[in-house]
């Protein structure tokens, strides 16, 4: 496994360092009003009073020279950190040779299918074709057209708490307010089901988990007459639910849909955009389950510092798609799918062992965490580096963190060289995410660091 010290020298040393007395310093905040005046603020990281200098490993410079520690890893993305050398080697490698190919193969691109079909999970291994897009949002695109094509049937159902995108069909899976509000109508024929998140379920679970009770409703909404779902494309679902709260179900979950989808010739399409590449412990978070899905959404992680996103299909789903009916200029530029293949090697390479890694390092996170039974803390829980610490009022009401103390333990924890991005459907739930690459002396810090921050709440 890669030694500690190898990984310290893949960060900036002594981090964090805050070098002015407010954060954003003078420079930041310069940049940050030019921002305002020139840039849509429809984008995701608008209002974060940082700006982005340097990235490195895990840590981050700002214009003003402050030095944070990212447990957020860019929202899921530096699986293997940023500027990794060899990924900046390839970049260097790659663009002097070919970068723009638009839809026509190039080398890489070929070379990174097969890669593809090489690490996916049981079912597609070996047995996949991929699809190439630039973002997450665009992969579940993808998937819904397909889904549609091969089954010839138009309903998808997909689950409260989803997050799959934000354009037109992925929008009209993907269930937060702020990202529907004003812009629908979406695509029609979307059925939303309970995901099992246990810790605010809607159904008693005296008698039968949260994850057995999901599982069967998904049943009996595909398999009973009179349910209004007898023209389901696809079943789509996030084997951990990110942006809904970094909910981790037990694999019965997805072992009743795929059953369930067996029955009723649903196709399951697993959304491992911000699960996979590595994050969970596994490659991919369905792994855990055991469970073959019939496709897999890919993004994130997978490109790193570059853009790389795609769905993976069944070979005999893949083949029942007509030729030429789903181009895509930018798809697989050879830049990117350098760098995705860099990552590839990174994250397999056994003398690194970045996902073992990941999840030791996520299990001893999680116990640190649950014996420190912050007052403020009503879960933790979570996969390899992929955490959720649900924060609130009081354990025993439960009521969420106000958003007003989530946006001061934000601030307060940049303000001390922690970059976090919180997420959860009342948006009380921080994310450590950090990259598989993080030094323990770097982990150990930001959890202190993020505790005392809950300190001054
Ligand atoms: C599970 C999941 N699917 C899809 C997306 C959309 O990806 P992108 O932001 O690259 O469009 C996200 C983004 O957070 C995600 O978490």
């Amino acid at each position: 496994m890669i030694t500690e010290s190898e990984l310290l020298a893949l960060s900036h040393p002594g981090a964090p360092k805050m070098v002015t007395t407010s954060v954003p310093g003078p420079v930041a905040r310069q940049s940050l009003a030019r921002s305002l005046e020139f840039e849509s603020m429809a984008r995701g990281g608008g209002d974060f009073p940082l700006v982005f200098e340097q990235g490195f490993g895990v840590t981050v410079a700002d214009p003003d020279g402050n030095l944070y520690i990212d447990v957020s890893a860019g929202v899921g993305v530096n699986s293997v950190g940023r500027c990794h050398p060899a990924v900046v080697e390839a970049i260097r490698a790659q663009s002097q040779r070919l970068m723009h190919a638009s839809d026509i193969s190039n080398s890489r691109r070929v070379e990174l299918a097969g890669a593809l079909s090489e690490i996916m999970p049981l079912g597609l291994r070996g047995n996949c074709i991929s699809y190439f897009t630039q973002s997450g949002s665009d992969a579940l695109e993808a998937a819904i057209k397909f889904a549609k094509r091969v089954t010839g049937r138009q309903q998808i159902l997909a689950f409260h708490g989803a997050y799959h995108g934000v354009w037109n069909a992925s929008n009209a899976l993907t269930t937060g307010n702020q990202y529907r509000s004003g812009y629908g109508p979406f695509m029609g024929g979307v059925i939303h089901a309970p995901y099992p998140y246990a810790y605010r379920f809607p159904f008693d679970t005296t008698g039968k988990s949260a994850e057995q009770i999901a599982g069967e409703y998904v049943d009996y909404l595909l398999n009973t007459r009179y349910t209004g779902a007898e023209d389901v494309a696809a079943v789509v679902v996030e084997p951990v639910q990110g942006e809904g709260g970094y909910v981790a179900p037990a694999a019965e979950f997805l072992q009743l849909l795929r059953k369930a989808c067996n029955e009723s010739g649903a196709l399951l399409v697993v959304d491992e955009v911000q699960a996979g590449a590595g994050r969970t412990g596994k490659m991919w978070s369905v792994e855990h389950s055991g469970v073959e899905p019939d496709m897999l959404t890919f993004g994130k992680g997978m490109g790193g510092d570059l853009p790389m996103a795609g769905v993976a299909l069944r070979s005999d789903l893949a083949r029942q798609i007509p030729p030429g009916s789903v181009p895509g200029t930018f798809a697989a530029n050879a830049l990117s799918a350098a760098v995705c293949l860099t990552n590839i090697g990174l994250l397999r390479d056994p003398k690194l062992a970045l996902i073992d890694r990941a999840r030791e390092l996520g299990q001893e996170t999680l116990e640190y965490l649950r014996s420190r039974d912050h007052r403020l803390i009503g879960e933790s829980r979570g996969r390899g580096l992929m955490i959720g610490i649900e924060l609130v009022e009081d354990r025993a009401s439960k009521a969420p963190l106000a958003a007003q103390k989530m946006g001061h333990i934000v601030v307060e924890s940049l303000k001390r060289g922690i970059i976090m991005v919180p997420c959860g459907r009342n948006g009380n739930v921080l994310r450590l995410m950090p990259s598989l690459t993080i030094p323990r002396v770097y982990m150990t810090r930001a959890l202190e660091i993020i505790l005392e921050v809950l300190d001054t709440v």
